[in-house]
């Protein structure tokens, strides 16, 4: 067995905390990888409401979507993951969120995720996570303010309460070319 790269763990984390009928959230949907992973374990009554602010992504997945007959359990948002709590009921569980920061691959490499946002959405999805539920944040920062973003969640990751969250730090410290991490926040 290899030890799985960042992406692939979150999948791993996530697979068993997620059952049919859960509300989750796609915190940056891009080509829709992480959307369809997550819409399978929702399932059809499910709900995965799924953000991006560039309507080409959005459009991308919903043809993956529709070619893979998981549209029903989908809410593709076009519009920032800072305003995610406009989009959930006030009391509304989540059991987890997902987040790959950094820009899309193939796209415009300006149009990245931004620190104040970004912890802007993680703590309205700290607020809905349900008891035992994970958000999952991929952290890519080789790109220009990477590496700023990546000094404010980790920053904020590690000054978390441990009686109330455990926080997990997961990546590979001997390659080159920055590879992403992944940091995994469990509400106790
Ligand atoms: C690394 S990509 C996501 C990759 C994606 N999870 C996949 O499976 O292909 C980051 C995405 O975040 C989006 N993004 C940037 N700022 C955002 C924001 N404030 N709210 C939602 N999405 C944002 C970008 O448009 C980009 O598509």
């Amino acid at each position: 067995m290899n030890l799985e790269p960042a992406v692939k763990y979150s999948h791993t984390l996530l697979q068993p905390i997620i059952g049919h009928g859960n509300t989750v959230i796609d915190a940056t949907v891009g080509n829709g990888n992480d959307t369809l992973f997550l819409a399978n374990l929702v399932g059809p009554t499910g709900h995965v409401l799924g953000f991006d602010i560039q309507q080409q992504a959005l459009d991308n997945t919903a043809t993956q979507l529709t070619l893979t007959g998981l549209t029903r359990q989908v809410q593709l948002i076009h519009d920032g993951h800072e305003h995610l709590e406009q989009y959930l009921e006030p009391q509304q569980p989540i059991s987890a969120a997902l987040f790959n920061l950094g820009y899309l691959p193939g796209s415009n490499k300006t149009i990245i995720t931004h620190a104040d946002t970004t912890l802007k959405a993680l703590n309205t999805c700290l607020k809905h996570l349900r008891r035992g539920g994970i958000v999952a944040l991929v952290v890519y920062y080789g790109h220009p303010g990477g590496e700023q973003e990546k000094e404010a969640v980790l920053a904020y990751a590690k000054g978390m309460d441990q009686h109330q969250y455990q926080v997990l730090h997961y990546g590979f410290i001997n390659q080159i070319h920055q590879p992403p991490f992944l940091l995994a926040i469990q509400k106790r």
